[in-house]
């Protein structure tokens, strides 16, 4: 079955021009003017970008957190994801102390294979190594699981100390696997948190300052110091001030081999969104915390620079109603950290970002989807529109107007930390490995079709 996708502009990370884009089954053959239709169903995308579908290589889908387990499904989750032009993602496998890694990663794939309607694949998060664990490394990078991740945060739960980050570090540089590292400082936040609950400072805000960026960049610089030493490549996930991306930015100065992710959240919330009545301010409650509106311009020069390298959503829902709501009784420290996003990567991205001239179309692209696509093993399968890649493609409008609101979002979740946010554009089509998946902004899939995708090793 073949698909032409015409008149409209294909954007890549190097930059964009008029063209067609011929698909037959499930890859593009030709991108360019003039091309045959013999027999192709036309996708029209007139007046529209036509852009590699998105990759968000930061979500946490059914993921057991804090006593709860965070409420989108890979089904739901990856049906936000199509519908807001993101067609593969890549989850955070979880393992739970005294289990074996390929045991996670086995848990986790029967827990998406069949479910997901996007190609989808797993980092791996290891909370308890020993030496059995170690050597599960290797295996599972010839499962195609070729990132782990390391909590130096989240004490007493899933976080672990600087002995594990090395040698995990040294593991991965020895066997092509990226270390990827959530950034703070747990012991002093362990104290912070202590040290406000006795004081009777319990509320939502709260959050916010027994995570001082301070915290952030302190950790982001040990982990830096640890992959120098370990002479593995690392990459920072959710970077959310600029005190943590200036360490990021000396170490790629000195030639170090450290990139940055930052996530929708951190460019377009802030502290001032705690300013809302009653427990509400759980609802922006995420690690590392929503900062001061000072530090926008600073990430996104980050973006621009390339000191920052990806955008990731860091999808981790949590109903308000249940979930946030178990710190009512005892505080903010009972709540469960994480934020909705994968649906409205693009549109933030396209408003705040594009519209807002803090970075241009291609740009966009190499953050939305060719980056994360290089730096986890997917590229070119991924991550461009070209001949021989997957058929994943989004037709985008850039200039219909709209407003996020959980009344409209695919998310399988309550509310929206963005409600009532004007954006502009609009996802037309969506192709998933050259199935039309979205047509006029909604799901038409088939359920269950999404692939399990082994990344390649890192190159650095
Ligand atoms: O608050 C967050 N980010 N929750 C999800 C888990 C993590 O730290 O990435
Ligand atoms: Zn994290
Ligand atoms: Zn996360």
């Amino acid at each position: 079955m073949k698909t032409i996708i015409t008149g409209g502009t294909v954007v890549s990370s190097e930059g964009e021009c008029q063209a067609d884009v011929l698909v037959d089954g499930e890859r593009i053959v030709a991108v360019g003017l003039d091309l045959p239709r013999d027999g192709a169903e036309i996708v029209d995308a007139s007046d529209a970008y036509v852009l590699p579908g998105g990759i968000d290589v930061h979500t946490h889908f059914q993921m057991p957190f804090g006593g709860t387990v965070s409420c989108e499904r890979f089904d739901t989750g990856t049906k936000a994801a199509a519908t807001g032009g993101t067609t593969m993602v890549v989850d955070f496998a979880m393992q739970a102390p005294g289990d074996a890694l390929l045991k996670t990663y086995a848990d986790w794939r029967e827990m998406a294979d069949g479910h997901v309607v996007v190609d989808y694949g797993l980092h791996m998060a290891v909370t308890d190594l020993t030496a059995d664990t170690l050597a599960e490394i290797p295996l599972l990078v010839d499962e195609g699981v070729t990132s782990l991740k390391l909590f130096m945060a989240y004490k007493g739960a899933i976080m672990v100390d600087d002995a594990t980050l090395l040698q995990t570090l040294q593991k991965g540089k020895a066997c092509g696997a990226l270390v990827c590292v959530h950034a703070e400082n747990g012991d002093v936040i362990d104290v912070l948190i202590k040290e406000h609950l006795a004081a009777g400072k319990t509320a939502p805000r709260y959050h916010l300052t027994t995570r001082p960026p301070a915290a952030e960049s302190e950790a982001t610089r040990r982990a830096i110091m640890l992959a120098e030493i370990a002479e593995a490549p690392i990459y920072i996930v959710h970077v959310s001030c600029t005190r943590a991306l200036d360490e990021i930015r000396a170490a790629r100065d000195r030639g170090q081999a450290v990139y940055g992710e930052t996530c929708p959240q951190y460019l377009a919330l802030s502290v001032d969104d705690f300013d809302v009545p009653g427990f509400e301010g759980a609802k922006f409650i995420c690690s590392p915390p929503l900062r001061d509106k000072s530090n926008w311009a600073g990430l996104w020069a980050g973006l621009r620079t390339g000191d920052l390298s990806t955008v990731a959503s860091d999808h981790a829902a949590f109903n308000y109603a249940g979930q946030k709501e178990m710190g009512l009784t005892e505080g903010f420290h009972k709540v469960p950290n994480g934020c909705p996003g994968v649906e409205h990567r693009l549109l933030i991205l396209h408003t705040l970002g594009v519209v807002g001239s803090e970075i241009s179309m291609p740009k966009l692209v190499d953050v939305f989807s060719s980056a994360p696509a290089r730096l986890f093993g997917l590229y070119p399968q991924k991550g461009v529109v070209a001949p021989g890649s997957d058929a994943d493609v989004v037709v985008f409008d850039p200039s219909v107007e709209a407003v996020i609101s959980a009344a409209t979002q695919m998310q399988n979740i309550d509310y929206t930390p963005y409600e009532g946010m004007r954006v502009m554009g609009a996802v037309r089509t969506v192709l998933s490995r050259g199935e039309v998946v979205v047509s006029d902004g909604r799901w038409v899939g088939n359920e269950g079709s999404g692939r399990y995708v082994k990344a390649k090793p890192f190159v650095a």
